[in-house]
This record gives C-alpha cells, sequence and structure tokens, in this order.
C-alpha cells in the first residue's frame, strides 16, 4: 500500500551545516542520540524539519542552503541569533536539560536564571512556533507529524489549534524527571497542557512515562489510567517505547577493509595493554569527572595495573556557548592533566581526552578493540553508546560498566555491571572486576545483551511508535 508520510519534527536536523561561499554549503552529520536513532529508521516516506544548526541572515544563502538540505529530505528552520541564545542556549539547555536530569545549577547562576526565564520562555514558545510554521507549509492531510524532545513541547499545541485533525505525536528523548522536580518549572503548567495536545506521547522507559502522568495529575488535577491522561473524556494516549540502534549498519562497518585495518592499527598501538573506552558528548549529565576519578582511584589502589591499561576518553564538544559547558571543558582537563602527570611515564600515559568527534568508521573500530566501556552518566535518557558499543563486541566479548542511572540499565542491566557513579570507590572495584573477569564470565553477560541490542532496533521502535500513533487516532474517532 502507500507509505505513512512522516514528518519528523526535531530542533537538531541529521546533518549540520557550515559556510562555504555565498552560496555554498558543506553538510555533515550531526552528533547526539537522537539524530543516530532517526539515521537508523528506513522504509519510511519521511522528512526532516529542523535546525541546521547555522545563523543564515541573508537569503541567498538560505535559498542555498534549503537546496542542499532537500537532497537529504531535510527542511531547515531558520532561527536568528538572538532567538538561538533564548531558546536554545538559554531555555532549552540551562534550565529544562539541567532540570530534566535531576542537576541543581550552580549557586551564582540561579538568580540569573530565574531572572531571565519570562524572556527565554517566551523566545521558547516563538521558536516553537516557527517549527510549526514550517510544517504547516509541508503539511498534507493524513501525514503524521512526529515531534522531538525537550526543544519542541510546546509545538503539539501549536499543530492542534492550527488543525485539529493533524495526527500529533511527541516523545521524549531524555529522562522526565519525578514531579517533585517537574514542579519547579515556573512554566509547568503550560508546558503540560501542550504536550497534551498531542495524540500520543512517548518515553524510553516507563519509569518517565509515570513521572509525566503523575505531573499531570498533581500539577493539572487530571485523571491519570493506565492508557494515559484524561481530560474532559480526551485521551492523551502515555507509553513506554525504548529506543534502540540499526545493530546491523555497525556489524557491516567491522567487516570493511579500512575498519579492519583500524582496528590491526589501534591493536598495535595498545599491544600488552588493557584499553577501556569513554564516547560521551562533553555533558555535565555523562559524569565524565567522576568517572576519571574513580578511574584514577583504581590506578592509586592497583598500582600493578598501572602501565596495563589505559583509558581512551572521547569527549564530542557540544553546546560551547553555554556557560557550564565551558567550565566542564576547563575541570575535565584539569583532572585529566593532574592524572597523567601523576600516573604517567616517558613513554605512556594513563588517559588519552579527545575534544573532537570521530568518524564512524574510527567510532566503530573503537569500539571494536575495547576490552571496558564505562558509561558513567549521572542520569540519561536511554544512552545509545551502550548499545553501539554491544553491538560491536560480537568477536571480543568485553565489558559494559553502566550507570543504573541510564535508560539502558533497564535493558542491558543483565548484562553489564551495574554501578552508582557517583561511588567511586564502587566504579573502581567494578573498573578491577571488568578487568580481570575470566572469560566464561564475560561471555555468559555479553549472551544477555547482545540479541537485545540486534533485536530491538531503531527501525521497531519507529515504526511501533507511527502504528500506536495512527491505532490512538482512529479509537479515538471512534468514540466521538
Ligand atoms: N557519536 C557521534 N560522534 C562522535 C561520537 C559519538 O555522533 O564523535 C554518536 C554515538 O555514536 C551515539 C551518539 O553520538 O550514537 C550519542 O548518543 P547517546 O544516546 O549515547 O547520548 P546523547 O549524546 O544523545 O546524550
Ligand atoms: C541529546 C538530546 C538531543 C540532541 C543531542 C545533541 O541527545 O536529547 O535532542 O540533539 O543531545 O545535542 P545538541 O544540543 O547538539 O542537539
Amino acid at each position: 500500500g502507500m507509505k505513512q508520510r512522516l514528518l519528523v519534527v526535531a530542533n537538531r536536523l541529521p546533518v549540520s551545516a557550515n559556510r562555504r561561499g555565498e552560496d555554498q554549503w558543506s553538510l555533515e552529520i550531526s552528533a547526539g542520540g537522537l539524530v543516530s536513532a532517526l539515521l537508523g529508521v528506513k522504509d519510511v516516506d519521511a522528512k526532516w524539519i529542523g535546525w541546521a544548526g547555522v545563523n543564515v541572515p541573508d537569503e541567498v544563502g538560505q535559498r542555498a542552503l534549503t537546496r542542499a538540505l532537500a537532497e537529504k529530505r531535510c527542511i531547515p528552520v531558520f532561527l536568528d541569533e538572538e532567538i538561538v541564545h533564548q531558546y536554545y542556549n538559554g531555555y532549552c539547555n540551562n534550565i529544562l536539560w539541567p532540570l530534566f536530569h535531576y542537576l541543581g545549577l550552580p549557586q551564582e547562576d540561579r538568580l540569573a536564571t530565574t531572572r531571565n526565564f519570562e524572556s527565554q520562555f517566551n523566545a521558547y514558545k516563538r521558536a516553537n512556533q516557527m517549527f510549526a510554521d514550517v510544517v504547516y507549509q509541508h503539511y498534507q492531510e493524513g501525514d503524521v507529524i512526529w515531534c522531538h524532545d525537550y526543544h519542541l513541547m510546546f509545538m503539539p499545541k501549536c499543530l492542534k489549534d492550527h488543525d485539529i485533525n493533524m495526527k500529533v505525536g511527541w516523545f521524549l528523548h531524555t529522562p522526565f524527571p519525578s514531579s517533585e522536580i517537574y514542579r519547579t518549572l515556573p512554566s509547568r503548567s503550560e508546558l503540560l497542557r501542550s504536550v497534551l495536545c498531542a495524540d500520543l506521547v512517548g518515553f524510553h522507559t516507563y519509569d518517565y512515562a509515570r513521572h509525566f502522568v503523575s505531573a499531570c495529575t498533581r500539577i493539572l488535577g487530571l485523571e491519570g489510567t493506565h492508557e494515559g491522561v484524561e481530560d474532559q473524556g480526551r485521551l492523551t494516549r502515555v507509553a513506554a517505547f525504548p529506543i534502540g540502534i540499526d545493530s546491523e549498519r555497525f556489524k557491516r562497518a567491522l567487516e570493511l577493509t579500512a575498519v579492519k585495518r583500524h582496528i590491526n592499527e589501534l591493536t598495535h598501538r595498545f599491544a600488552g595493554r588493557k584499553v577501556m573506552l569513554g564516547v560521551d558528548r562533553l555533558d555535565m549529565i555523562k559524569g565524565i569527572p567522576q568517572k576519571i576519578l574513580a578511574f584514577e582511584k583504581f590506578l592509586e589502589e592497583n598500582p600493578d595495573w598501572n602501565d596495563k591499561v589505559v583509558l581512551l576518553q572521547i569527549a564530542v564538544p557540544t553546546r560551547t556557548d553555554v556557560p557550564e559547558y565551558q567550565k566542564l571543558t576547563s575541570q575535565v582537563h584539569e583532572i585529566v592533566g593532574r592524572i597523567n602527570g601523576r600516573f604517567g611515564t616517558l613513554t605512556a600515559v594513563p588517559i588519552h581526552h579527545l575534544d573532537r568527534s570521530l568518524d564512524f568508521h574510527a567510532l566503530c573500530a573503537l569500539y571494536a578493540v575495547t576490552d571496558v566501556a564505562l558509561v558513567t552518566s549521572l542520569r540519561d535518557g536511554m544512552n545509545l553508546v551502550s548499545y553501539e558499543y554491544v553491538a560491536c563486541q560480537g568477536s571480543r566479548k568485553g565489558v559494559l560498566i553502566l550507570s543504573e542511572f541510564a535508560g539502558a540499565a533497564q535493558s542491558l542491566g543483565a548484562g553489564a555491571i551495574l554501578v552508582n557513579p557517583w561511588n567511586i570507590t564502587e566504579v573502581a572495584d567494578s573498573i578491577r572486576h571488568a578487568l580481570t573477569m575470566s572469560s566464561d564470565e564475560r561471555e555468559k553477560r555479553h549472551r544477555h545483551n547482545y540479541p537485545h541490542v540486534t533485536t530491538h532496533t531503531a527501525q521497531d521502535w519507529a515504526e511501533t511508535f507511527v502504528c500506536e500513533l495512527n491505532e490512538t487516532v482512529a479509537e479515538a474517532q471512534l468514540r466521538t
């Protein structure tokens, strides 16, 4: 039959643009779990609407970029610098992001944030309306509109106010916090009411969905049922849809000659040492300082391991205009420098810290040669790095140390060593356990996680969500 037409709306397009001339643009794949997951979705007639990560003030540039993006089925939303500052850096990444991950702001930033709140929230609503305006231009009757993440909580309302018959879904890629945290947000009711305009609201885990429903009952006084939230007879369906990866893409990459060569090089380079790996955007939620301090404790307590293990930390730069992220960068550099000074020798250092992104093939090679992956998120919606690592460990069967505060702990908990990242003694002990684990135990753990990662794909995730959205809308029509 006819393929379902799908409009995917997310703040971040799968490709980001760099200007090369008046009407010349180069495109590169954007970083982050949302983009990775959506790139893994095939066989739907999808168009992407979002921000290309760049300010384009002139019409010549806008027209050229629109053309370049069209080839990737992407449609740009142009945001000027002021709106990016207030909506993206401000409301999204300095207010919602820390709140949804249970992280407070430093004392000195709190009052400033409180004072700027209203203007940033207004910019947020304005930005959401700009995304919605682009949707209207491309919408055809019957299309499914799937809005993503905390940047676009105001969109369901914009869309339904425009046309009540649009099929609207909203999915959150971060945790949704306990209502005790959420209710401190000054715009708490307005945002919940807007999200509830969607037909289907999705989260990575059942806990996040439950938190959302109880926020609606406690803050708005609405009725929560096992299906979702009810308001005067109208149901907003709420459910968990755990995301996955395109594991085949990783397995295929490992078969490529270029990647194999890369694997050989790395194996040579680190011969005689066990390789530990961290791959994170350089974000507060990833617990990078905590991870490195735990590694230091391990080195301290296990001097015989000092020249036999190396930690490779890939820290992808992200949201670099937000002061908190700048502070984190220098904090991490300081800790890494101290530890390398303390435990390094003339020929080797214990930590290789890279402030940059890697291309896909280099990343796959790294995953494949890693003996122990360390994911120490303080909170994380899902964490796809843990999935990708498992997918690349078909032959080595390395160990995954995984934070119990990542959504992935609910799916990969059986095979991973689960840790509380705040407890560096526990993490240090887990590092030793992982490095000395028998191959029997490693295989047993791998047998738990590998099938999960290869069968719960990004593709299934998207199909399930869209299918559920269509059904929800059909059922609602039957009721009226
Ligand atoms: N990633 C990337 N560039 C890199 C390293 C990693 O795009 O240099 C990808 C990685 O493969 C993964 C995603 O970024 O798919 C990170 O997703 P995750 O869910 O772990 O965390 P998020 O960044 O979304 O918080
Ligand atoms: C997380 C968010 C995504 C976001 C990604 C990268 O995964 O859930 O919405 O795209 O981080 O962050 P950025 O601010 O660069 O889009």
